[in-house]
């Protein structure tokens, strides 16, 4: 493993009262999910423009829907990983916890973290753009084309936050205060280049976090870190809660409670 995970962190996680995992498409990388701007990325592929904005839907629903539908496939496919599962154990360690994402693959859901603010939606959702009915992923998949609502015949859209769209308002209030009373902040495989969730970490340090950045590579938020910790989240992870319940397995049992 690459990095080693320091007395310091250790410390600031035992004594810590709120810890927050931010996390982006790289958590979900060694599940088999691309991410967006990787060497495969997803952006490297294909054009944003053409398949995650409100023009591009207006202009091609069918095009969009037949991506959303790859992806909703191939993400039903995979599952939560080493990562994923140890942010669960870190949940069980600390009095409060939270897990902001920007990932819409309901992976952090699926391991079985609690506290999970989506920015950006989540596709194993639809609503109808109408009457704003949700429509179940059975019978969006069941549909050939552009899926239509079964109670007003209008057009379905995955409840995914597309580019030039505002952050739903409750997940985005949620995201800061948990950002604004962390003690220690996880920023894990991101990119740290989409507003406004990038501003989330560096919103938790002035608020007094000790930032800690986990990514193969450094980003524009590795020099605002308080540690850089370098190489794949479902490596580091279980190493950081070993090395804070002191195990040789991630079977954490509480350090301390109210
Ligand atoms: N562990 C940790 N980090 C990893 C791993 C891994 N196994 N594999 C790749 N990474 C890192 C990459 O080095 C990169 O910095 O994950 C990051 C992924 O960055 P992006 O592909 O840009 O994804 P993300 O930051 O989540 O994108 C933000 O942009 O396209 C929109 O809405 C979409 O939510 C997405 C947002």
């Amino acid at each position: 493993m690459t990095a080693s995970i320091s007395p310091t962190l250790v410390r600031r996680i035992r004594s810590a009262r709120h810890v927050t995992a931010f996390t982006g498409a790289g958590i979900s990388a060694e599940s088999g999910v691309p991410t967006f701007r990787g060497t495969d990325g997803i952006w490297v592929k294909f054009k944003p423009e053409e398949l995650a904005t409100m023009d591009a839907f207006m202009r091609n629903p069918e095009l969009v829907w037949e991506w959303y539908v790859h992806r909703k496939k191939v993400i039903a496919e995979v599952r939560p990983n080493a990562g994923h599962e140890a942010l669960v154990a870190l949940e069980r360690l600390c009095p409060h916890f939270a897990v902001i994402t920007q990932n819409i693959d309901n992976l952090h859901r699926r391991a079985g973290s609690t506290t999970v603010y989506e920015l950006h939606g989540n596709i194993e959702r639809n609503y109808c753009m109408e009457c704003g009915e949700r429509v179940s992923n059975e019978a969006v998949l069941a549909s050939s084309g552009v899926p239509q609502c079964p109670s007003c015949g209008g057009k379905v859209r995955p409840d995914v936050v597309w580019f030039g769209e505002m952050l739903p308002e409750n997940e985005w209030e949620g995201a800061v205060r948990a950002a604004r009373s962390s003690d220690v902040f996880f920023s894990i495989g991101t990119s740290a280049v989409v507003y406004p969730a990038a501003s989330l970490p560096l919103m938790a340090r002035e608020s007094g976090a000790y930032l800690v950045e986990i990514n193969p590579e450094p980003t524009p938020l590795t020099d605002h870190a308080d540690e850089f910790l370098c190489g794949p989240a479902g490596e580091i992870l279980p190493a950081i809660v070993r090395a804070v319940t002191g195990t040789r397995s991630t079977g954490a049992s509480p350090i301390h409670s109210d």
